[in-house]
């Protein structure tokens, strides 16, 4: 069926079966690679995006679910916009196969809750996991977006 939604901004309309996942269509009818399937049910975040503001895994999302939703991926998020910017000054990664959910993720707490306690930064990303270990700079980076924020 056809699908239409915005991505990082723009429409979009893409042809999905009923029962594929938002994460295939994104890959590979769209070229948004920063989506990343790891678990493929909803374990590890890597396949993170905004839809409509919220952290949704999208190998769990039917696509056809995603009709008229606003959805944003790490391409989405300007170089410049302060968990990009606290990530890399942070060294917040190592492979950074993790790094677009994670950003995602902390992009979206910081517009709900501008200055979270550290208790909130790791409620809040606790669904997204990096096999590298790299959760003490990670926690460093969020803070460091929330300052720059504020
Ligand atoms: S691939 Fe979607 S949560 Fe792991
Ligand atoms: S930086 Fe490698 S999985 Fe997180």
């Amino acid at each position: 069926m056809r699908v239409r939604f915005a991505l990082n901004g723009a429409p979009v309309e893409v042809e999905a079966g009923t029962g594929e996942n938002l994460l295939t269509v994104l890959r590979r009818d769209l070229g948004v690679l920063s989506v990343r399937e790891t678990c493929g049910i909803g374990v590890c975040g890597a396949c993170t995006a905004l839809v409509d503001g919220e952290p949704i895994s999208t190998c769990l999302l039917l696509a056809p679910l995603a009709e008229g939703t606003a959805i944003t991926t790490a391409e989405g998020l300007a170089d410049d916009h302060p968990v990009a910017r606290a990530f890399v000054e942070a060294h917040a990664f190592q492979c950074g196969f993790c790094t677009p959910g994670l950003a995602l993720t902390a992009a979206a707490l910081l517009e709900e809750s501008p200055s979270p306690t550290d208790a909130e930064i790791r409620l809040a990303l606790a669904g997204n996991l990096c096999r590298c270990g790299c959760y003490v700079k990670i926690l460093e980076a969020v803070r460091r977006a929330a300052s720059w924020r504020s």
